[in-house]
């Protein structure tokens, strides 16, 4: 696969070449390059830390497109003052490498003062979508992200964007901030990836304890639990789902839930009855960590 020329870094990469950038000029001029020679472009926004659920995302895009962009960049904006982001794990020598051994072409990583240079006044909302769940308890978080998202597209100009399904909320804002805004671009959602005993993968796992580690597949057990009572006993009260993921997860000493909800899974509206697509969003503090997870279900009758 030819490449071209570059001003920045060019490593061999299990498929081809992949080039790293870090100028956001660069970028857009690779991006059009890319459209003017017919290529169909795949974009993996990361924030690093690379795990199997962002290369799964990265193989994806493989077959969806012909050029895989992953971009890098711990995006300062989605954090609240309280919150991890000067120990947000990073690690970029690691992270070009698994970028480039799952097939990336480009791996974009942004400067802070590229993206949000001095004077930057101007943010996205979407109203309703960003302010429940993770967005009530993340005050700001659904701001931050949409506004770097609507940004990020903006430079790689991609065909095609691909989000994991364990960010479920943040997965549903951009597709309507996408459609609302008109941004010409397909969203693929891809299924969350998990470890062998159920826990959903997310670079916030490597804040846990051994002991945390340990207790934290609860929040899988958990949202298992509502799968079953709603599929196997037919059981449609939502307050009696809540009610068993509380129970579940009350049962684990190292755990404390923030939520459990029952929401439509295209309007995040709360439900009282399961009928039609609901999400079961959950999130909980394992220590200091905080971690999310989700199921959806669809359901007929
Ligand atoms: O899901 C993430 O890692 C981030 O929220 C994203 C989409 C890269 C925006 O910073």
């Amino acid at each position: 696969m030819a490449i071209l020329a570059d001003p920045e870094r060019t490593q061999k990469s299990g498929e081809g070449l992949m080039e790293t950038l870090t100028s956001p000029e660069r970028m857009r001029a690779l991006a059009r390059e890319f459209r003017a020679q017919g290529e169909r472009i795949g974009y993996v926004p990361t924030m690093g830390a690379l795990h199997e659920g962002h290369l799964s995302l990265i193989r994806r895009s493989k077959q969806l497109a012909t050029r895989t962009v992953v971009s890098l960049f711990v995006n300062p904006t989605q954090f609240g003052p309280s919150e991890d982001f000067r120990k947000y794990p990073r690690n970029p020598e690691r992270d070009a490498e698994l970028a480039r051994l799952a097939g990336a072409d480009v791996l974009y990583a942004p400067r802070v003062g590229d993206v949000y240079p001095p004077g930057y006044r101007t943010y996205v909302a979407v109203e309703g979508l960003g302010t429940t769940l993770e967005g009530a308890s993340r005050p700001g978080h659904f701001r931050g992200v949409a506004t770097v998202v609507v940004k990020l597209l903006n430079r790689v100009a991609p065909h095609v964007a691909l989000f994991g399904q364990k960010d479920a909320q943040q997965a549903i804002l951009i597709k309507k901030l996408v459609r609302d805004l008109e941004v010409d671009l397909e969203i693929e959602v891809c299924p969350t990836v998990r470890e062998e005993d159920g826990l959903a993968m997310s670079s916030r796992n490597a804040y846990l304890t051994p002991e945390q580690r340990r207790a934290a597949p609860v929040l899988y057990r958990a949202l298992k639990r509502a799968e079953s009572a709603v599929v196997r006993e037919k059981e449609r009260r939502a307050e009696r789902i809540v009610d068993l993921i509380r129970e579940t997860v009350a049962a684990e000493p190292y755990v404390s839930l923030d939520y459990a909800e029952v929401v439509d899974a295209g309007t995040l509206a709360p439900l009282e009855r399961i009928e039609g697509s609901v999400l079961i969003p959950i999130a909980a503090r394992v220590g200091a960590t905080r971690l999310i997870d989700n199921v959806i279900l669809k359901v007929e009758e």
